[in-house]
């Protein structure tokens, strides 16, 4: 008996969807499916393609270099598979922005929610309600609280284990112990939490965290923190390091540093996500190391939200294999950096 013949315009179409998913995405590991209930948008017939997807991204703001490029991934993956609608928008940081731009999503009966969440509490009702509508929902970047069954999938980074990466750092860089300040992400955010935690998880006993204040992961935050900080604690003899959650805040605790005087290497900073603006300050001598977030989630959420749609199994969570980059990589690196 004959092969059945493939035409070659699908073969192409096919080679060309499984290129453009694995184009410019986080490298990942993952968690495969527990048999945990999932709500499914269609029947399991695979027949769905991208171009009838309608995918809803509430996304949580614009407040660092990290989410720009988050958006910029979503964005550009959206229009390179060509679906049908991307319902965006930018809650600016705040949870009731995102809770009813899930609605309008749910009301508007969209195929798949990506939500990266803003802070962990307080999603009960809103996941309820995307399953009651029978809408899938892949949580994005960001960890929540909510039970596991109201929502399809993680993916995104292990916060805690980035954390647990900056430690190692700090205990590399004071043998001999001593006291590090940390400057946290928005309070109540996955990110935050994790990292706070790792931190602590995995940090030498002789090493003391003398203070931990949030900047919201803003440049403009982080400043009049750090400036606060510098007026109750000296340089070099109350603390020796500086934790910072993210590369921007580590950018406006630099402006702080500057102007009170202190120079590049006086003090150990360890920061979070490796955008161009840490590796500037990795070359210019200020940050020991950064621990990589990767943003480029775009083709893995896309990839996920058409299977979601098609009641195809997914993995339970799909984690960002990740580096920590170092000052002597720095400069070699930074013209290749894409965020
Ligand atoms: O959730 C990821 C964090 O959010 C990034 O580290 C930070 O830059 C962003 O604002």
């Amino acid at each position: 008996m004959k092969a059945p013949r493939v035409s070659s315009t699908i073969v192409i179409a096919a080679l060309l969807i499984s290129i453009l998913a694995s184009c410019g995405q986080a490298p990942a590991t993952t968690t495969p499916d527990a048999g945990a209930s999932q709500p499914a948008a269609a029947a399991n017939t695979g027949t769905k393609t991208y171009k009838d997807m309608t995918l809803c991204y509430p996304q949580l703001g614009a407040e660092s270099d990290w989410r720009t490029a988050n958006t910029a991934s979503i964005k550009e993956t959206a229009a390179s598979l060509g679906i049908k609608q991307l319902v965006f928008s930018d809650a600016q940081q705040k949870q009731e922005n995102q809770i009813s731009a899930i609605r309008a999503c749910i009301q508007q009966g969209v195929d798949v929610i990506a939500l990266p969440p803003v802070v962990e509490d307080g999603w009960d009702a809103v996941l309820t309600e995307a399953k009651n509508a029978n809408i899938p929902v892949i949580v994005v970047d960001r960890s929540v609280s909510a039970d596991p069954s109201l929502y399809a999938s993680y993916i995104g980074s292990d916060m805690a284990l980035e954390g647990e990466r900056a430690a190692a750092e700090f205990n590399k860089l004071l043998p001999n112990g001593g006291a590090i300040l940390e400057l946290s992400g928005t309070t109540g955010s996955g990110a935050a939490v994790g990292r706070a935690e790792g931190l602590r998880n995995k940090l030498n006993a002789n090493i003391k965290i003398l203070d931990s204040q949030t900047g919201n992961f803003t440049r403009a935050e982080a400043v009049p923190v750090m400036q606060a900080f510098l007026k109750k604690y000296k340089p070099g003899t109350d603390f020796q390091g500086v934790f910072i959650h993210n590369d921007d805040m580590g950018i406006g605790a630099i402006e702080a540093l500057k102007a009170a005087g202190v120079k590049p290497g006086d003090l150990k900073i360890v920061s979070v996500d490796g955008t161009r603006g840490g590796f500037q300050a990795m070359v210019d001598g200020w940050f020991q190391a950064d621990v990589e977030c990767n943003p480029l989630l775009g083709p893995q959420v896309f990839e996920m939200a058409l299977k979601l749609m098609n009641g195809q199994p997914v993995d339970r969570k799909v984690l960002t294999n990740e580096t920590v980059y170092y000052p002597d990589q720095a400069k070699e690196l930074l013209p290749t950096r894409t965020y």
